[in-house]
């Protein structure tokens, strides 16, 4: 196989990396694509930093082994908690994903800017390094997202279990005065509707799922790993946990397809 016809290789500890799978296959609708959703594990946002990297060395073992020529790191705590590790061990280009907490502070108006997060990614270095290169005048409300991902992983976006969740997480955030709310877990942004309820207008809320898909551009294109083939894409993602959410979610994407994996 011509290299750059070989697939992007994707992981996430379940199903919320598919948030970003979606915005690289807009992007680049001719690459071919494997995802690998570690849901049996997930979540990875309470264990250790050495099982987070643990994990993400089976992960991105698997990839390599399917013939990835990128892997992305379609979660938050994988990356802040791993990449560099995976970065020194693996000659293969990684691209992470990290809170767009950056962004949020440049463009706030109130000075106050709330994130939503795993506590392995609050907790992590690389997430302490990024913030302590924020203005000291801009104040950073941090909220673990505790049991968020479990009841995504279990279909449950829209029950009342979450909007209680939800309302607990956002509005202290809201009464003080954050304008901009960012989601630092990829699978947050399934609940952008139910937390746009909440935060009600004028509040933006922000992930950094479009600048990773952008990244990946850049770095194929950087590396001559475009695939330029007009073939209709190969997408296969693999689960190692029931498969009916994942369905759901790419259900108007027909040319995905979906395989039970024990692993
Ligand atoms: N999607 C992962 C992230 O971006 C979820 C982490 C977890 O499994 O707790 O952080």
């Amino acid at each position: 196989m011509n290299s750059t016809q070989k697939p992007i290789g994707i992981f996430d500890s379940g199903i919320g990396g598919t948030s970003i799978w979606k915005e690289i296959y807009q992007l680049l609708p001719n690459e071919n694509t494997i995802y690998l959703s570690d849901s049996k594990n997930a979540p990875y946002g309470q264990k250790s930093t050495q099982e987070i990297i643990d994990l993400s060395i089976k992960n991105t073992e698997f990839l390599i082994n399917k013939g990835a020529k990128i892997i992305v790191v379609a979660c938050n705590t994988a990356t802040t908690n791993a990449i560099q590790y995976l970065r020194t061990n693996y000659d293969i280009p990684f691209i992470g994903i990290e809170p767009a907490i950056k962004p949020a502070s440049l463009k706030t108006k109130t000075g106050t800017v709330g994130i939503l997060a795993t506590k392995g990614t609050l907790n992590s270095a690389l997430f302490e390094k990024t913030t302590s290169n924020i203005s000291d005048e801009i104040t950073i409300i941090e909220q673990v997202g505790e049991g968020l991902v479990e009841l995504i992983e279990n279909g449950k976006m829209e029950s009342d279990e979450m909007t209680f969740l939800l309302e607990k997480y956002i509005n202290p955030m809201l009464e003080k005065k954050c304008d901009y709310i960012v989601l630092g877990c990829t699978h947050y942004p399934y609940l952008l509707p139910q937390i746009q309820k909440i935060t009600g207008d004028g509040i933006q809320i922000i992930d950094s799922g479009e600048a990773v898909a952008k990244q990946v551009k850049n770095v194929l294109s950087l590396q001559n790993l475009v695939n330029n083939s007009t073939n209709q894409s190969s997408n296969i993602f693999y689960i190692n946990k029931d498969k009916s959410v994942l369905e759901n979610i790419l259900k108007d994407y027909k040319n995905s397809k979906i395989d039970y994996l024990d692993f």
